[in-house]
């Protein structure tokens, strides 16, 4: 099985994501309450990757499985947490040996550019009455960034559109989308959630090194550095305070049941 994140960099420093961007799965905490687990249930962490949220759903006497598409993502889950179950696969395309109570996804649908295709394999692997909880960016995510972002490409020659890995849809086109496939969506909310960025003054060259990296592969060592530079003189009157960098994050949250 896999989650996507084939429009984005496979090939993610594990090691880097789980030290720098430990805010990605403490904030999926938060979606944790609305999963409320069970004992026994059986339950897949779509997007899981390096482990902790999983690991928090199995301490609750669920039965769940991660998977991701990044395969360092899954080396490094199967490392930190031998005793559960994860595997490499992607998200518009997998399947499970049998239905389960419920899908979990934090942070990973925003990478996921076929959105109908992942519906279609989340519903697929649900119980009648099965349970979709989901948290991603939705509309007006990082705006500032990215606006930022194709600016300074454009002055190197870029454009950047053709470039861009990631789907940041409004509550009524994800909730039509769910609801065309047959779910029943009774929940869901779009809020701004700016989150600061660690190692201080480096935060937004790292975070666009790591999550923005396909905008910048085709450009020379330097040109990235021009890029990266200017992004941060752009954003710095408004994202930058007392010394560290704060994302400009929105959060899109649902919960679904697949109609009985
Ligand atoms: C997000 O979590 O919203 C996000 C992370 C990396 C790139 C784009 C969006």
């Amino acid at each position: 099985m896999t989650s996507d994140r084939s429009q984005c960099p496979e090939l993610w420093d594990s090691d880097l994501y789980q030290d720098q961007h430990a805010f990605v799965w403490q904030y999926g905490e938060d979606l944790l309450k609305l999963l409320n687990p069970k004992p026994g249930e059986y339950i897949l962490d779509l997007g899981c990757g390096t482990g902790q949220l999983t690991e928090k759903i199995a301490l609750t006497g669920a039965k769940v499985m991660g998977i991701d598409s990044a395969p360092a993502m899954i080396e490094k889950a199967k490392q930190n947490y031998p005793h559960i179950l994860f595997d490499l696969a992607d998200a518009r395309y997998f399947q499970v040996d049998q239905p389960l109570d419920a899908v979990f996804s934090n942070a990973t649908l925003h990478w996921v550019k076929e959105p109908k295709a992942a519906i279609a394999c989340v519903y697929q692997a649900l119980k009648p009455g099965g349970r979709f909880v989901a948290e991603f960016g939705g509309k007006g995510n990082i705006q500032a960034i990215t606006q930022a972002l194709y600016t300074a490409l454009e002055v190197v020659g870029i454009t950047a559109e053709p470039l861009n890995p990631w789907y940041f849809p409004s509550i009524g086109e994800y909730s039509t989308l769910l609801e065309q496939q047959g779910f029943d969506v009774t929940y869901a909310i779009l809020f701004a959630r700016p989150t600061s960025l660690a190692e201080k003054q480096a935060g937004m060259a790292n975070w666009l090194q790591m999550f923005a990296s396909t905008f910048l592969a085709g450009l020379s060592v330097d040109q990235q550095t021009q890029v990266i530079r200017q992004v941060e003189q752009s954003l710095k009157p408004t994202l930058y305070s007392e010394g560290t960098w704060t994302a400009d994050y929105k959060r899109l949250r649902i919960l679904a049941f697949k109609v009985a």
